[in-house]
């Protein structure tokens, strides 16, 4: 580290001109206090750009479940006229049609921080390969997604961050 190396050499000789321990003390100590200030501030840039990388996935998710892939649509209620509830997204909901096709789900159920009992890693394979953990297939209209990792991760991140009252 050449900073540290001339430092340390310019407090050598500041020691050694006025020929005085203490200030050489001094000066060693001044350098190592930048040196832990310079450790924090790296840490702390880290633990930002972390931070701000989960926002940007789920950033990403919300557009996907909202926008592209519709699943807002299916699995939220709506009020009488038709509106989805805002605070209740993603809590499940029945399917909007008067007569359903034999074999169809007359539910979508909750998938806000994942139903019950699947883990992030169970939801993420889930949309890549529209099995279930117990090896089993949703019927129609959920759509037998077979969507990329970082895709079904960023939907995984945004549903995750969704806090209801009563999730935990
Ligand atoms: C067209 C309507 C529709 C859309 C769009 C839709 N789903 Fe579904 N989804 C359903 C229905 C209905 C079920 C229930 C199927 C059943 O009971 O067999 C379901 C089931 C699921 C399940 C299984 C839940 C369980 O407990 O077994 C998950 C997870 C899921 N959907 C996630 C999603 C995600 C994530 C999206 C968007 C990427 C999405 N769905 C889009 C209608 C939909």
């Amino acid at each position: 580290m050449p900073f540290f190396g001339v430092a340390v050499e310019t407090g050598m000789r500041a020691g050694v001109s006025t020929n005085s321990q203490p200030k050489e003390n001094n000066f060693m100590r001044a350098a190592l206090s930048i040196s832990r200030i310079a450790g924090f501030a790296a840490a702390a840039f880290l633990i930002c750009s972390v931070a701000q990388a989960r926002s940007k996935a789920e950033a990403r998710g919300e557009y996907l479940t909202k926008r592209v892939a519709m699943c807002v649509q299916c699995h939220s209620p709506r009020d009488d006229d038709g509106k989805l509830i805002e605070s209740e997204l993603f809590q499940g909901a029945p399917i909007p049609l008067q007569t359903l096709p034999s074999g169809w789900a007359i539910r979508a159920p909750r998938i806000s921080n994942f139903p019950e009992g699947w883990s992030r890693q169970e939801f993420v394979h889930f949309l890549q390969t529209g099995v279930r953990p117990d090896g089993t297939h949703p019927r129609r209209p959920m759509p037998p997604f077979r969507m990329n990792r970082q895709d079904a991760s960023a939907i995984a991140a945004y549903l995750d961050s969704l806090k209801y009252p009563g999730a935990e």
